[in-house]
C-alpha cells in the first residue's frame, strides 16, 4: 500500500500548531486520563499533518514501552539510548533526524519512515516519563519549528502523571 504524507509548508504548519494548543487543552479539561489524553494527541497531529507515524513511547522501568499511536503497527519495547527514541531519553533532548538512514542505530519500524522527530515527555517534576515519536514517509520534514511547537504541545501531558 503507497503511504502518503500531506505536503504542509513551514507557514502552514506555525498556523496548525498554534490552533492544536487550544484544542488540546480542551480536550485535556474534559478527560484527564493519560492514555486517553495520549490517544487523542497521537489522533489530532495525525489529522493535521497526515504523517506516516505518531504516538508515544511510556518509559516502563528501564525500557521504552509502546503506548497510543496513529499508524502502522510498530515495535513495542526500546532499550535506553537505543535508537533515536531511546536517544532522546537518554540525552533528554529533542532528536531530529533528517535521514533516516544515516542514523547509526535507527531502529526501523517500517521501510516508509524517511525522517524522524523525537521529543521527551517530562512529568511534573521533570524527568522523563515517555516521548512522543513522528516518522514522515518524506526526507528532511522536520525542523526547529516542529521541534519547538511539539515541545510546547507536549508540556500540556505533564499534569497527567503520577
Ligand atoms: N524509529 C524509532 C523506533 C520507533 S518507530 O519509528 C515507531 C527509533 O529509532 O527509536
Amino acid at each position: 500500500m503507497e503511504q502518503r504524507t500531506l505536503s504542509v509548508d513551514s507557514k502552514d504548519r506555525v498556523a496548525i500548531y498554534t490552533s492544536l494548543g487550544p484544542q488540546l487543552r480542551e480536550l485535556l479539561a474534559e478527560e484527564r486520563d493519560l492514555i486517553a489524553a495520549m490517544a487523542n494527541f497521537s489522533a489530532l497531529l495525525k489529522e493535521s499533518f497526515g504523517w506516516h507515524w505518531i504516538g508515544f513511547y511510556r518509559v516502563v522501568g528501564a525500557e521504552l514501552v509502546l503506548g497510543p499511536f496513529q499508524g502502522p503497527v510498530a515495535c513495542v519495547r526500546i532499550g535506553y539510548g537505543k535508537g533515536v527514541c531511546g536517544m532522546a531519553w537518554q540525552e533528554e533532548k529533542t532528536l531530529v533526524v533528517p535521514d533516516v538512514d544515516k542514523f547509526p542505530g535507527h531502529i526501523a519500524c517500517s521501510p516508509h519512515s524517511r525522517s524522524e522527530i523525537v521529543v521527551p515527555v517530562r512529568a511534573r517534576d521533570g524527568h522523563i516519563a515517555a516521548v512522543l515519536d513522528i516518522d514522515s514517509s518524506e526526507l528532511d520534514d522536520f525542523t526547529a519549528v516542529d521541534a519547538h511547537a511539539l515541545e510546547v504541545l507536549c508540556e500540556q501531558l505533564q499534569p497527567l502523571f503520577e
